[in-house]
């Protein structure tokens, strides 16, 4: 334990469940995978793959399922329709690629086979991450934050050592992971427990954990006997309130905004956020918004 807490091994490896169905999204979810539809301008995933390069992650593992083809794609060379836009010296729509193409070598995917739940999905990348500290991203929680919320995270890490996992106070506990916190330094708590999906009356906190962890392996071999716990399903939580027992553990009230991308009002307003937010758009949203509004409202 005091050696984890002495000498922090680096943060390399991220890991993004995407094997769910999108089903709250349907039917756009369809035959898209919910994780490539558009927010603003680009892929939801791109917003999270930004925010773990932003923190120095080098390999990302994505925990996928049937039909999830196109993230595979997304992150790849487009050969064919690079060369079209270069021999039409469409410089400026290359130039927009450049972010999709991570380099050879720097991704892994792997199948989930069955809706189990989180922990089952994050289990699953067990041979990929190995015998070191990793992140888990949930891709439907998109981060608007500065530095990202997962280099926030990684700068807290490097302090203490452990577990750190990202929470926000919440109006609806029962929706989510809630911690229980124990004290309390600046935005750094220590941790008593953490239970999935409680019972409003019976949430501990407001505190959610809002889908950005940094793991220590020996996760793995608790998510291997993890009985199915809240909605029948292998749950992360589960798992981690267990490790909390063997090693520090942390959590982090981040500084920044958490859009839910999870339902249709959660996804829209991650749209309108993240166009606001947009150097070269930004203003442009805020006025067709404005005008959309009062058009509305007559
Ligand atoms: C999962 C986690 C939960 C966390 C939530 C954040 O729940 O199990 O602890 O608070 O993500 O979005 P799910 O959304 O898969 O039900």
């Amino acid at each position: 334990m005091d050696s984890v807490r002495a000498a922090p091994k680096p943060l390399r490896k991220a890991v993004l469940p995407v094997a769910g169905f999108g089903t709250r999204v349907l039917p756009a979810t369809k035959a898209i995978p919910k994780e490539m539809l558009t927010v603003f301008d680009r892929p939801a995933l791109q917003y999270v793959v930004d925010e773990a390069l932003a923190a120095g992650i080098e390999h990302l593992v994505f925990v996928t399922g049937r039909n999830k083809g196109a993230i595979e794609d997304y992150f790849d060379r487009a050969p064919e329709l690079e060369a079209s836009l270069q021999a039409k010296g469409k410089t400026a729509q290359l130039k927009e690629l450049e972010i999709s193409v991570r380099p050879a070598g720097a991704m892994s995917f792997v199948r989930q086979q069955g809706a189990l739940g989180l922990g089952h999905a994050v289990w699953c990348a067990r041979d990929i991450v190995g015998d070191e500290p990793f992140a888990v991203m949930l891709p439907d929680m998109l981060m608007m934050a500065q530095p990202s919320c997962l280099a926030q995270m990684a700068a807290v890490y490097e302090k203490v050592g452990g577990n750190v996992i990202a929470v926000e106070p919440t109006d609806t506990p029962e929706q989510y992971g809630v911690i229980a916190p124990e004290s309390r330094d600046g935005r750094v708590i220590k941790m008593k427990g953490m239970v999935e999906k409680p019972k409003r009356e019976e949430a501990p906190s407001n505190l959610f954990i809002s889908g950005r962890y940094i793991l220590q392996p020996e996760i793995f071999e608790l998510l291997s006997s993890q009985k199915p716990g809240a909605g029948g399903e292998i749950q992360l939580t589960d798992s981690m309130a267990r490790l909390m027992e063997l090693q520090p553990f942390h959590a982090l009230e981040y500084e920044g905004r958490t859009y839910d991308c999870g339902d249709k009002i959660g996804y829209l307003r991650a749209n309108v956020a993240f166009a606001l937010a947009n150097s070269e758009y930004g203003e442009k949203a805020a006025e067709m918004l404005k005008k959309t509004l009062t058009e509305w409202e007559r």
